[in-house]
């Protein structure tokens, strides 16, 4: 803290005051106030790092929906981005028809939009090395279920099987932000994260949808209906997470849906109605496939990047 003389004090004061209603006076739009309140933080240390743990995410998503769309990824779409992290293992163009296909191309390039806005507010890491096969998502399947499955799991196989593929990924998005939220300081921050959230919650929104038009639905070549696999996916990641029931599938018994009075399911949320959330090691649980944070694997089998994610590796350095 320096001290300064009652009359600097007031010069500066002054000055400081001119300056920001000159710049009042240059930007202001009575019909589109600032949307921040002044003199408030930007940015803190912790949000950083908080908003960092979203890029793994974010990266997930990015790939897995790019490859299925388009057959090419972020290093083809936006190579800045990647900051040279290795190719994920796995990705390929998914067999979708031309509605699905348009809906995934759609949230591939959010997902790029989101990755440059979170580069740029908070800067970045390399793209973690990711498994996008058909393999990894065959072992979730199995796990989900409890015996495996034959023929294994595909996503890549038809629209359905991708769509219950991508149901696995942005509500473990929106989760965490939920769970972002209440822990972050600085305006800068609370803006982006809400942003994201918006659209993660939007996309989960029009997967469930689509999965729910189709719930009772067999799915071919097995014996089990969509809603069994949303059921068996959400069941899942609730026993990786072991915090209790914060994931439920598209048809649910009374006691989860709306007010208790609901069987339907097409938006999963608590008691109240309200978007669950979870921390940071929950989501390494679920991420990593294996229900502890400290140990990668899944969809990071070197474990995910940034100082939260690493902090969990103990004497693991920093690592692609
Ligand atoms: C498929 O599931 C139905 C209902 O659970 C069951 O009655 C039927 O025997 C099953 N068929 C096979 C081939 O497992
Ligand atoms: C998670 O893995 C670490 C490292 O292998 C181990 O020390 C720890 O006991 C594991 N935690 C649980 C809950 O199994």
């Amino acid at each position: 803290m320096v001290l300064l003389l009652p009359s600097t004090s007031i010069v500066i004061f002054t000055f400081v005051t001119l300056v920001s209603s000159v710049c009042n006076l240059v930007t202001s739009d009575p019909l589109c106030p600032p949307e921040y309140l002044e003199h408030e933080i930007p940015i803190t240390k912790e949000d950083i790092d908080m908003m960092q743990f979203a890029e793994n995410l974010e990266h997930l998503e990015c790939d897995l929906f790019l490859w299925s769309a388009l057959g090419f990824g972020l290093d083809h779409v936006a190579p800045q981005l990647v900051m040279g992290g290795p190719p994920p293992i796995g990705a390929q163009k998914a067999n979708l028809d031309f509605h699905t296909r348009k809906l995934i191309e759609e949230f591939a390039y959010q997902e790029v939009g989101h990755l440059r806005a979170l580069k740029t507010t908070v800067g970045g890491f390399p793209r973690p090395l990711m498994d996008l096969s058909a393999k990894n998502f065959a072992m979730i399947m199995n796990e989900a279920f409890g015996y495996e499955l034959v023929p294994p799991f595909d996503p890549y196989r038809d629209s359905v099987s991708y769509m219950m593929g991508a149901y696995v990924v942005p509500y473990v998005g929106l989760v965490a932000y939920v769970g972002t939220n209440p822990n972050l300081k600085g305006y800068v921050t609370k803006r982006l994260l809400a942003g994201l959230l918006g659209v993660e919650a939007g996309q989960d929104a029009v997967i469930r949808h689509y999965l729910y038009d189709r719930a009772g639905e067999v799915v071919h070549p097995y014996n089990h209906t969509v809603a069994e696999f949303t059921n068996r996916i959400s069941g899942f990641r609730n026993r990786l997470a072991m915090c209790g029931i914060k994931d439920e599938g598209i048809i649910v018994p009374h006691y989860l849906g709306a007010e208790q009075r609901t069987e339907s399911n097409v938006l999963s949320a608590d008691i109240n109605s309200l978007s669950y959330s979870r921390t940071p090691p929950e989501i390494l649980r679920i991420v990593y496939g294996g229900g502890n944070e400290s140990v990668p694997g899944g969809f990071f089998p070197h474990g995910a990047n940034g100082r939260i994610a690493r902090n969990f590796l103990l004497d693991q350095p920093s690592h692609n």
